[in-house]
C-alpha cells in the first residue's frame, strides 16, 4: 500500500538554503533506492517534509526521521494511502522559498497550535504549491 506522510518541524540549527540542499541531495540518495518520493522545504527555522512510498519503508524512514536530533517538536500533519504519488519525479525535491500566497511565518505558528489539524484540502494545496515550485535534480547520480 502506497503512504503519504507530511510533518513540520523545528531545525535545531539554523540551516542556511545550500545545508538544506545537501540535505536533500543526501536523502535523494537513499530514497531512491527505497523507492521513496516527496519534497522538503524550509523556512524561517521551520521544516515541512512530505514522503511517499510503500508503507513498510515509509514507516521505517519515518521512524528515522523522528528520531534525527537535526530537528525537533515534529508534528504529523497528514498521514494517508494514497491511489498515486504526488511527487512521482522527486526522490527529495527541495522546494525554494517562496513569495507564495501561503504565508508560512503566519501558518506555521497555527498549524502547531492545531497539533496539525488542519484540513486535508489545506494541504493539498501546499503541496500543490510545492509541486509546482520543486527543484533540484530528480535523479541524482548514485
Ligand atoms: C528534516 C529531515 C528530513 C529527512 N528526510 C530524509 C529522507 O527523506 N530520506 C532519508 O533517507 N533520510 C532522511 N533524513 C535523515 C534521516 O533522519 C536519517 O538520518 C537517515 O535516514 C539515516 O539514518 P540512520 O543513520 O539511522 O541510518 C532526514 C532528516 C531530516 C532532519
Amino acid at each position: 500500500m502506497l503512504l503519504q506522510i507530511v510533518y513540520l518541524s523545528k531545525s535545531t540549527s539554523g540551516m542556511s538554503p545550500e545545508q538544506v540542499t545537501e540535505l536533500a541531495r543526501a536523502c535523494a540518495q537513499t530514497n531512491k533506492t527505497q523507492g521513496i518520493t516527496g519534497v522538503l522545504y524550509h523556512h524561517n527555522g521551520h521544516f515541512i517534509q512530505c514522503i511517499e512510498g510503500e508503507d513498510s519503508k515509509l514507516i521505517t524512514l519515518y521512524a528515522q526521521i523522528l528520531n534525527d536530533p537535526r530537528h525537533h517538536d515534529i508534528l504529523t500533519a497528514v498521514i494517508k494511502p494514497i491511489e498515486e504519488r504526488m511527487f512521482p519525479e522527486w526522490h527529495m525535491g527541495v522546494v525554494p522559498e517562496m513569495q507564495a500566497e501561503i504565508d508560512f511565518d503566519k501558518i506555521l505558528p497555527l498549524e502547531a497550535a492545531s497539533k496539525g489539524h488542519w484540513n486535508e484540502a489545506t494541504w493539498a494545496r501546499i503541496l500543490d504549491s510545492f509541486r509546482l515550485a520543486a527543484v533540484l535534480d530528480p535523479y541524482p547520480e548514485s
